[in-house]
């Protein structure tokens, strides 16, 4: 942390609204340029001016509204429901068996205290949750905050979660058993269907992160692409998380956590005892006050695309990643890393510092994701528009980098610190 921050104070008037904005327009000289496709995280960008104008309306509509509570604003909690029913039809899951959440973090988490709960019904006091290295560190932070224990067991040459790994690291303190579908660093689906025989075999749960795959996979699949089994079609998976505000595109603050019945969902709730003074309090997420327009914004993303728009958007993708990808191999001293079953890659180099490469593409506004084994992309539908520009930018910063050159820019950084 630097000494050189300067604390801002509340004005002691209130400003006009054209300052404002002026000063937050000001204050995002250095954001990221998401709007011409060229950062490869964090964003996942449509391609669809009807889409965002229609989200902008949503959330004018609900501004103020609060979920928390349903009674006094029903419109939600169908909406809600719906949103949640659309994606369990579309998952193979049951209806009125899941909700949202603000992201994948907090559906992770409230995957991992079901299992918690249902672990300690069945006696265990130290409930442990088994995933593969590559999982996301959102179940790391879930055991942390939920006092559990993670076993994290190796990946295959293929950087799919190794089975026999699982199986033997199984024991009688297992709550749940997880696979990704798919993970984020390599963008490879763990085989779900030897994970869920994994966890019937041994009656704990088993949860899917879908949070990436969770609305293309199905597209994918109708597309004509091979998709391995991942979703409740597998016997023995018991619930799954998938973003609406990733390939759903959503804006931001909206995911689902669905289970495999209902029983299982309101082990998901809180219903506090009544003694606080304040009247009954139940809630199926870690919030309290929760934002209308995320779901709002999800139910409108969902109806305005339908079917048939998210398989054109899959379409889109699908081409910008294999271009992508056959751009990259073409590039001497490059080669993709894995053999990826969605859209999402990591590509290394044994003959260039990537870093140094990020550094450059970096002073021409280009983001490819930071990462130890590589630099990463995740391909939105837009990206599609920028294939070209892109790899023309990456094979000019690696013929700077071949002189040796090496990054100054530290580790490689997901998300932020303290400031
Ligand atoms: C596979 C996977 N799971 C979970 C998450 C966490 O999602 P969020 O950042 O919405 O909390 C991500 C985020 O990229 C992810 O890629």
């Amino acid at each position: 942390m630097s000494g050189e921050r300067t604390a801002a104070a509340l004005p002691s008037a209130g400003l006009p609204d054209d300052e404002v904005l002026a000063q937050l327009r000001a204050n995002r000289h250095d954001d990221a340029d998401w709007r011409n496709g060229r950062i490869f995280g964090l964003i996942f960008h449509p391609d669809d001016d009807e889409l965002e104008e229609l989200l902008a309306a949503v959330s004018r509509e609900y501004l103020a509204e609060n979920a928390l509570n349903p009674v006094r604003f029903p419109s939600l909690a169908r909406l809600e429901r719906e949103t949640a029913d659309m994606m369990a039809g579309l998952l193979h899951g049951t209806p009125g068996a899941g909700g949202l959440t603000s992201g994948g973090t907090e559906s992770i988490f409230m995957a991992v205290l079901v299992a918690r709960e249902t672990a300690r019904k069945r006696g265990i006091e130290d409930p442990v949750l088994v995933t593969a290295v590559t999982a996301h560190p959102a179940f790391a932070k879930a055991c942390h905050l939920l006092d559990m224990r993670q076993v994290r067991v190796p990946v295959d040459e293929g950087y799919r979660l190794e089975v026999d790994a699982m199986r033997a690291a199984v024991g009688p303190d297992t709550a749940m058993v997880v696979a990704s579908a798919p993970c984020y660093p390599y963008g490879v689906i763990d085989p779900v269907t030897e994970v869920a025989a994994i966890a019937r075999e041994a009656g704990v749960l088993c949860h899917v992160d879908a949070c990436l795959g969770g609305l293309m996979l199905p597209f994918w699949e109708r597309l004509g692409e091979p998709v391995p089994p991942w979703d409740f079609r597998v016997e023995g998976v018991t619930s799954i998380s998938a973003d609406l505000h990733k390939y759903g595109y959503a804006f931001k603050g909206a995911s689902v956590l669905l289970h495999r019945d209902r029983e299982q969902y309101r082990t998901q709730w809180w219903f506090d005892d009544g003694a606080w003074g304040g009247g009954l309090y139940g809630s199926p997420t870690a919030a309290g006050t929760r934002p209308a327009p995320p779901i709002a914004g999800a139910w409108a993303a969902l109806r305005h695309l339908g079917e048939d728009g998210y398989v054109r958007m899959a379409g889109k993708v699908r081409d910008a990643t294999r271009r992508l990808m056959a751009g990259i191999e073409a590039i001497d001293g490059l080669h993709v890393t894995s053999t990826p079953d969605l859209c999402v890659f990591q590509f290394g180099s044994d003959v260039v510092d990537l870093d140094a490469v990020a550094d450059l593409l970096a002073e021409q506004g280009w983001y490819p994701n930071r990462q130890p084994g590589g630099l990463h992309l995740m391909v939105s539908p837009y990206h599609l528009r920028v294939v070209d520009e892109f790899l023309a930018a990456l094979a000019a910063a690696v013929e700077q980098a071949r002189d040796g050159r090496s990054s100054d820019s530290g580790p490689a950084t997901y998300a932020g610190q303290p400031s």
